[in-house]
């Protein structure tokens, strides 16, 4: 969602916060702004609509030059609009109404008419119709009779109700920065003589991997030698930086033309990379979990996954495998939902959260209640360094690499392989499969980065099927048992990326209401592997057939003579366990979405009013 990026120290500013500005762009974002003060304390702000390179054209016209050697202190904004929409006006910063204050958010705060109005009342006039505005007109409302900045801001934040993590700048607070953490990430970078504030550590790595997470109800007074963290009641916080890895944080296409083509490539290495760290030999143990968080899954009552969006989904590939291989009941449940759900939830739970990001507001949200409530938390994650990760009692790490396309690819493939692993595991621990079942599957298991990579390397069929059927409106795709999920996974890529309506149903499903929208301007897309209900496909198949839909089959291994009727176009995929052939299905279809969307020329990496990292509800 929205990025923050704050510096204070000697270096050329503006290069530096517009290009931690642009490690962000990847997650998502409308407008963008940045503000700094030099020694003469005069404000430079500039806001751009659109893309930052709006904002950077902008800025470089103005040649303008640090002083050398002379301190400066800068933040910089990625706005992704919640309230008012993506205009010059509404981006970030946003000054007091004295123009000593400015400020940037990300976040929502949740009461901000009520404070707009209180504001209003006392005269205060608003420039932009944000609720981060508010923010700054109350704190300089709130500094008229607090002249400590610090007792201003916990001041302020006794009055902000929602999510918050704010970067400020005020003229009078010289050789000063501050950061707010409410339920937001914030990061702050530790340097020689600079310091910096990031809502992603990816933003100042470049720069130093000495950081300092801060945690929700914190603020920190940043000069260039040092920092000062307190609670919002006042107390001071001694928190050591740790040093963080650089290496994930590159972007870079390898050429590729996208930065999701190069991700769906990607995929084999992240399942050989997972194996070989986790499954050696065919008769080996798993070992994702280590011998505390396996001991979790010994007998608990109840394991709940709880997810987002692609995570959700493959959550929902999770219970089916962790169910048939480790016979425990697993539900799946969506986080936004979960949050405000009174859930049986006790000290006998596990929950299981997987997120790519590890900040998703709705997964954190509900993985800290379960907490409270006594459940033990084991989290899926890209992140290891995230708000989730630091806050969980195991974390597991897919390893995928920084993914920077906003539609998850890879890291949803190395999710389900992940909850593979951990049913396998967890299996073996409570000998739920047979000696020669487990070892047919960690073979199976290990054969699918070749065959992905044989699909890889030719997908002629899928790109031509994506030109057949990309000026359609509307796409259905329809699967059974663990490709039901991958069905919905289909249509989430196909609808993000090129934004055409497309909807994912178990087949089972189709004759219960779908079926009516069936006709010859609603292809359905339809995955078939082997399995017991392998006929049951073929038979939704032939109905949507009869209704005059065309049909695309995304099939292991070759077509019988009798089916390939029933279908229009067939892409093929290789044939492995039913239980582990999401892993191959998924990726026809997340081609099938990136040759649809490229063909139609949409912005394929950073997709129309969608954020790699959803922060806010
Ligand atoms: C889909 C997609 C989103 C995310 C969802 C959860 O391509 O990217 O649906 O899967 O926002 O995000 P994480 O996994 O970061 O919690």
């Amino acid at each position: 969602m929205c990025g923050i990026v704050g510096y204070i120290g000697k270096k050329p500013i503006v290069p530096l916060l517009l290009n931690g500005l642009q490690t962000l762009e990847y997650r998502g974002y409308d407008s963008a702004g940045i503000a700094w003060l030099g020694p003469e304390n005069d404000l430079c702000m500039f806001k751009k609509e659109g893309k930052l390179s709006n904002l950077r054209s902008h800025v470089d016209a103005l040649h303008f030059h640090n002083d050398d050697a002379v301190e400066y202190r800068g933040i910089a904004h990625t706005r992704w609009a919640t309230h008012g929409s993506p205009t010059d006006e509404n981006a970030h910063p946003h000054t007091s109404a004295d123009g000593n204050i400015v400020l940037i958010h990300n976040g929502i705060i949740e009461n901000y008419t009520e404070l707009r109005d209180e504001l209003k009342a006392k005269g205060y006039s608003f420039k932009s119709s944000t609720d981060t505005e508010t923010i700054v007109l109350l704190l300089e409302d709130i500094l008229k009779t607090e002249t400590n900045f610090l007792k201003a801001l916990q001041r302020l934040t006794s009055r902000l109700v929602g999510a918050y993590a704010l970067g400020i700048m005020d003229k009078r607070q010289m050789g000063k920065l501050y950061g707010v953490r409410n339920f937001a990430p914030l990061v702050l970078g530790v340097g020689d003589g600079e310091m910096f504030l990031a809502s992603d550590s990816v933003a100042i790595v470049e720069h130093t991997n000495e950081v300092v997470f801060l945690k929700d109800g914190q603020i920190v007074e940043l000069t260039a030698t040092g920092y000062h963290i307190e609670d919002f009641a006042g107390k001071q916080v001694i928190t050591d930086s740790e040093t963080i890895a650089a290496s994930q944080m590159i972007l870079d296409k390898k050429g590729f033309r996208h930065f999701m083509l190069k991700e769906i490539y990607d995929q084999p290495d992240v399942i050989r990379r997972l194996l070989s760290e986790h499954l050696k030999g065919d008769t080996d143990p798993v070992s994702i979990l280590d011998k505390p968080a396996l001991a979790l899954f010994k007998n608990p009552k109840r394991i709940v996954i709880v997810g987002c969006g692609s995570s959700l989904n493959a959550g929902l590939v999770g219970k089916y495998f962790m169910e048939a291989v480790a016979r425990i009941d697993v539900n799946v449940e969506s986080a936004g939902e979960y949050r405000y759900r009174d859930t049986l939830v006790d000290e006998d739970t596990i929950i299981i959260a997987i997120s790519q990001s590890g900040e998703t507001a709705d997964t954190l949200t509900a993985i800290r209640q379960c907490k409270e409530k006594g459940a033990k938390v084991v989290t899926v994650t890209n992140r290891v360094d995230s708000t989730m990760a630091r806050e969980s009692d195991a974390v597991v790490n897919v390893h995928a690499g920084l993914e920077v396309s906003v539609c998850a690819t890879k890291s949803f493939v190395a999710q389900v392989v992940v909850l593979y692993l951990l049913g396998l595991q967890v299996a073996e621990d409570r000998g739920t499969l047979k000696a020669n079942e487990l070892e047919n599957l960690k073979h199976q298991l290990k054969q699918l980065p070749t065959q992905i990579e044989t699909m890889l390397a030719n997908t002629d069929t899928v790109h031509t099927v994506a030109k057949k059927y990309g000026s359609k409106e509307n796409m259905l795709f329809i699967g059974r048992s663990m490709n039901y999920p991958t069905a919905m996974e289909g249509a989430l890529k196909l609808k993000e990326v090129s934004y055409i309506h497309a909807e994912g149903y178990s087949a089972s499903e189709l004759k219960h209401g779908p079926i009516a929208m069936l006709d010859q301007d609603m292809p359905i897309v339809a995955v078939l592997t082997p399995g017991p209900l392998y006929e049951k496909m073929i038979s939704s198949c032939q109905e949507a057939k009869a209704r005059d839909a065309q049909v695309i089959a995304i099939h292991a291994g070759p077509v019988q003579q009798e089916a390939a009727d029933t279908f229009d176009d067939i892409i093929t995929v290789p044939t492995t366990h039913e239980w582990l052939s999401p892993v191959v299905a998924v990726v026809p279809m997340q081609f099938l979405a990136y040759y649809i969307a490229e063909h139609l020329g949409k912005d394929v990496d950073q997709p129309r009013n969608l954020a790699k990292s959803v922060t806010v509800e």
